[in-house]
């Protein structure tokens, strides 16, 4: 696989298989992940791999607050109000899931709430005195880590519901105060036989992004 080959082959997989990942090839694309570059070479990311009995008391812990009907405080925070552009293609996600992938897209929700069934989930911290430039870095760090996955036949999906109660993840994990928990990628084998799966988002035209000056 290829470099092209990889980026376009990488889409998020909401349903993953309980068999777990080899420790080795974790560590294999954790190894990747660090040439990603960053701002002065700061590498801010702060790596909490979760995988077990740790991932289920958390699976656990999650499932209690949705129970409970807990407010939603992820660290990183939404945007007050989305620009118009951003708001449509919002909008534009849910109709296509159905096109594509039929009743499947029913288990959206709880695939979500579930952490996607997947064995090993992985949080990408970074200090809260950091800027707008460091959660570039995390963005690069991220996509360096989804692509090197699928060299090891793994699949991934970065997720803000994985982030949803960080009080959990502070407690199982001991996330230190100082450090922001800004994304999680959950990662593991697909589930090839669950229709969710073949969802391919749309991209805009470039046309239209891209603007070119001679
Ligand atoms: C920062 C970020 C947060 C995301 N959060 C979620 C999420 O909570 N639940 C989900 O199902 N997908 C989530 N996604 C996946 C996006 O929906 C997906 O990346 C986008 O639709 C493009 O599709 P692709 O990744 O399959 O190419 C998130 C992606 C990113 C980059």
């Amino acid at each position: 696989m290829n470099v092209t080959e990889a980026i376009n082959w990488r889409h998020s997989i909401r349903a993953f298989l309980p068999k777990p990942v080899e420790k080795e090839k974790l560590d294999a694309v954790l190894a990747a992940s660090v040439r990603s570059p960053s701002w002065a070479n700061t590498q801010p990311w702060e790596i909490f791999v979760v995988t077990g009995d740790t991932l289920e008391r958390i699976r656990e812990g999650y499932r209690q607050k949705y129970a409970d009907k807990a407010p939603a405080a992820p660290e990183t925070p939404r945007p007050t109000e989305w620009p118009e552009a951003e708001q449509k293609r919002i909008q534009q996600l849910r109709p296509d899931m159905e096109r594509m992938c039929g009743a499947s897209v029913e288990q959206f929700a709880e695939l979500n709430q579930n952490m996607f069934c997947a064995p090993a989930v992985v949080y990408v911290c970074m200090d809260k005195a950091l800027s707008e430039w460091s959660l570039y870095d995390i963005g690069a760090y991220s996509q360096t880590f989804m692509l090197a996955a699928l060299e090891h036949g793994l699949s991934t999906i970065p997720a803000i519901t994985l982030t949803l109660y960080p009080d959990v993840l502070r407690r199982e994990l001991k996330i230190p105060d100082n450090l922001k928990i800004t994304i999680g990628i959950a990662i593991g084998y697909a589930d090839k036989g669950n229709g969710i799966n073949s969802f391919v988002s749309s991209r805009k035209p470039l046309d239209g992004t891209i603007r070119f000056f001679e």
